[in-house]
């Protein structure tokens, strides 16, 4: 907690006096989550847009909604805490014990602590809310403790229990695989349980992201309609389990995924759940995301008001086949087009075992003598001398069996006794449960970073999840807890590393986007969201990955074509629209192009400096759905809506399409804006009618802005609009 914390206390030892009605409300700006006590139990009474009095909300009648159901004597849904306690008992009934609120960061985050206990054990649960309140955010965890004689064991331990009542319900899930990340697809729930989970302990949302929106009542809209949209902040296994019961009403129950994964809690151990992050709109989708975007950016990333480099990384560009002349000429090209780091990839590492191929060489962190001689400190001198700064890429969780790691450690892996060993991609995993391996992990980025103190920046990778699940390091009784061991592991050796260089910009990688969560992002600075760099695919990943993480944090990178994972060819331009439209990147061999593709990158590297504030800092707004249209469109709007910028991108020609006249949002009907359209190519007259045209705010919002009655597969437009007085 920072020092300059206010913190105020109201400790209530009993029932919150806010109100003679037993209620406790967790507020943000535009939002109410009311609780009650009623018979000494927690009950959610409210969950919606802000109530401004709370008297008579409980006039209604009985509030049937459990606050945090348990196992026990009368539910017939699917419950939030299951646990066997020292005696055998496997009931838990909880009851309300107190409330406890108190206020942080100058009165804008408040958290709420409420107490329930067993009402035979000394067994406890507390339910933990912080509220955002300019940000209308909540993040919500549990704490289980108990002083029972022996230890207990939880079965089911849910980070959050919500409830809701409407007449229908819509889900939209982000689902995906290795290229192919961040796809959005809503459905209709129905009677019974839908359960969106992953088991894969590590690259744990490779196939799916522990993020989604639930509305009610009707299909989301992005402007209009009751929504609440959800992220759980946890690189483990998750579980997010819809559940409507025979009243027609919902139970949405969310935390790690208690599969396989029992744990034993000692006694005076605290089991702590990991946060599910969320927010409440009535006024769809758009709204949710530019929340969790402020959010993030003010307390969800690493950094998440800073500036971000623009970088060229060389993975496709030589993928491992490189040596220190090859990596040396890249450096030069990156400065001379201007990008601000240089970000060296797989391979740079092992000498007995040289990581040549993804066969060899995890695990041993250090440089390569035969194709980098003089060391990392050289290619960061040599990118010193060109003005740029230069960042390296490390997997550090992984072991190849051909690696002299693995030959003095094999135990140091996860796996299980006389099971085959399972390789992916030719690695194992090591096993962060043990400490020993968290330390090592640790002193592999630690020592590079101290004995290359000029290193700016890490790409942090993960490419395989888990199987085989064992650990050599854990208690044979404690065997089903590697995974959350796992987990919590990783956090640890990330938060060590975040303290000790907390200006190392970070990049959150697992073979594309299979850790794209805010329980990583908190040490991370941005994140790869795909190794799939086909713009036309990137569209749709990076409209999916938009809607629960900020475009700052969002890395876009320019590749080459044919693209390496389609083999699509997509104009220079597209490519650069499409990259503009978050964090910049270029992964490419910039010799490889002629002098017209060098000049307009160099021009439009530059173009993109002069608007990315206005896309870092901005508010978020989609126009067009690649989902629904074949022109897309979305804009991000600075705070004081003087500027704005403007992507359009025509993602396929099919016959000839008439699009309407494109309404903006976000602008200010009171002012006025110059309309420009940039990053045009030397000698292209912009077609757009009101390119360099003074139009109010207004109109632009009301009766929109006229394009070209035909854009061409992979045409894109960038448009700057400038308050003009
Ligand atoms: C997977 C990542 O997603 C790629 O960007 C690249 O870093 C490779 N790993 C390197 O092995």
């Amino acid at each position: 907690m920072k020092n300059n914390t206010i913190i105020i206390i109201f400790i209530l030892f009993g029932i919150i006096q806010l109100n003679a009605q037993k209620l406790i409300h967790v507020e943000t700006k535009s939002t109410s989550l009311v609780f009650s006590v009623q018979d000494s139990k927690l009950k959610q009474a409210y969950f919606g847009t802000k109530l401004s009095q709370l008297d008579d909300l409980t006039k209604n009648g009985t509030i049937i909604f459990d606050a945090y159901s348990t196992f026990g004597t009368n539910e017939v849904n699917d419950i939030a805490l299951q646990a066997t306690h020292a005696d055998g008992n496997t009931s838990t009934e909880i009851v309300f014990e107190d409330v406890n609120v108190v206020k942080e960061e100058d009165n804008n985050i408040t958290k709420t602590t409420i107490r329930l206990k067993d009402d035979y054990y000394n067994f406890q649960v507390d339910l933990i809310f912080k509220a955002y309140y300019n940000e209308d955010m909540i993040e919500q965890w549990t704490e289980i403790i108990h002083e029972e004689k022996e230890s207990v064991t939880l079965y089911n331990y849910a980070s959050s229990q919500l409830s809701f009542n409407a007449s229908s319900y819509w889900l939209t899930q982000l689902w995906g695989e290795l290229e192919n990340e961040m796809n959005l697809k809503e459905t209709e729930l129905t009677q019974g349980i839908k359960i969106i989970d992953s088991k894969l302990g590590a690259r744990a949302a490779k196939f799916a992201t522990p993020s989604f929106f639930l509305s009610l009542n009707e299909p989301s809209n992005e402007n209009s309609g009751e929504i609440i949209g959800a992220s759980l902040a946890w690189p483990g296994s998750f579980k997010l389990g819809f559940e409507i019961d025979n009243y027609q009403d919902l139970r949405v129950l969310t935390g790690i995924n208690p599969f396989a994964s029992q744990y034993i809690l000692e006694k005076g151990e605290k089991f702590k759940t990991p946060s599910l992050i969320y927010s409440y709109s009535n006024k769809g989708r758009g709204e949710l995301s530019r929340n969790f975007h402020k959010w993030g950016r003010k307390y969800g990333i690493k950094g998440g008001d800073e500036p971000r480099l623009t970088l060229l990384n060389n993975w496709e560009a030589t993928y491992f086949d490189f040596n220190e002349k090859k990596i040396t000429e890249i450096i030069k090209d990156a400065a001379s087009l201007d990008l601000e780091l240089f970000l060296l990839d797989d391979g740079w590492f092992g000498n007995k075992y040289p990581r040549n191929n993804d066969a060899a060489g995890l695990g041993d962190w250090q440089v390569n003598k035969l194709k980098l001689p003089n060391g990392i400190g050289h290619l960061v001198e040599e990118a010193t001398k060109e003005g740029i700064k230069f960042g390296i890429w490390v997997e550090p969780e992984m072991v190849n069996p051909k690696s002299e790691l693995y030959e003095a450690h094999p135990d140091w892996v996860i796996g299980q006794p006389h099971r085959e060993i399972i390789y992916r991609r030719n690695q194992l995993i090591l096993d962060l449960s043990n400490p020993k391996v968290q330390e090592f992990v640790f002193n592999s980025v630690n020592d590079l970073l101290v004995k290359n103190p000029g290193i700016a920046y890490v790409k942090w990778d993960c490419n395989r999840f888990i199987q085989n699940g064992g650990s050599p390091y854990l208690d044979t009784d404690k065997q089903s807890h590697v995974q959350i061991e796992y987990a919590n592991g990783i956090l640890k050796v990330l938060e060590k590393i975040a303290t000790v260089h907390p200006k190392i910009q970070m990049m959150l990688c697992s073979g594309g986007g299979g850790r794209m969560e805010y329980g990583s992002l908190k040490y991370f600075n941005e994140f790869w969201p795909s190794d799939n760099t086909d713009a036309r695919q990137r569209v749709l990943i990076q409209w999916g990955s938009s809607m629960f993480f900020p475009a700052l944090a969002t890395c876009n990178h320019v590749s080459d074509v044919p693209n390496n994972q389609t083999g699509r060819s997509t104009p220079l331009k597209f490519r650069f629209d499409v990259a503009m439209m978050g964090k910049f990147g270029m992964d490419l061999q910039p010799s490889h192009m002629d002098e017209d593709e060098f000049n307009f990158s160099k021009k439009a590297v530059s173009i993109f400096k002069s608007i990315r504030d206005v896309i870092y800092y901005g508010d978020l707004y989609r126009l067009e759905s690649p989902y629904e249209s074949n022109r897309v469109s979305l804009m991000y709007v600075e705070k004081e809506k003087k500027k704005a910028v403007l992507f359009v991108y025509q993602i396929h020609y099919h016959m000839r399409e008439f699009f309407q006249d494109l309404k903006l949002e976000g602008l200010d009907p009171e002012k006025k804006y110059r309309i420009t359209e940039i990053n045009l190519k030397d000698g292209i007259k912009s077609r757009l009618s009101s390119n360099n045209k003074v139009i109010s705010g207004e109109i632009l919002l009301k009766s929109g802005i006229k394009f070209p009655n035909k854009l061409r597969e992979y045409e894109s437009l960038v448009i700057e609009l400038t308050e003009e007085k």
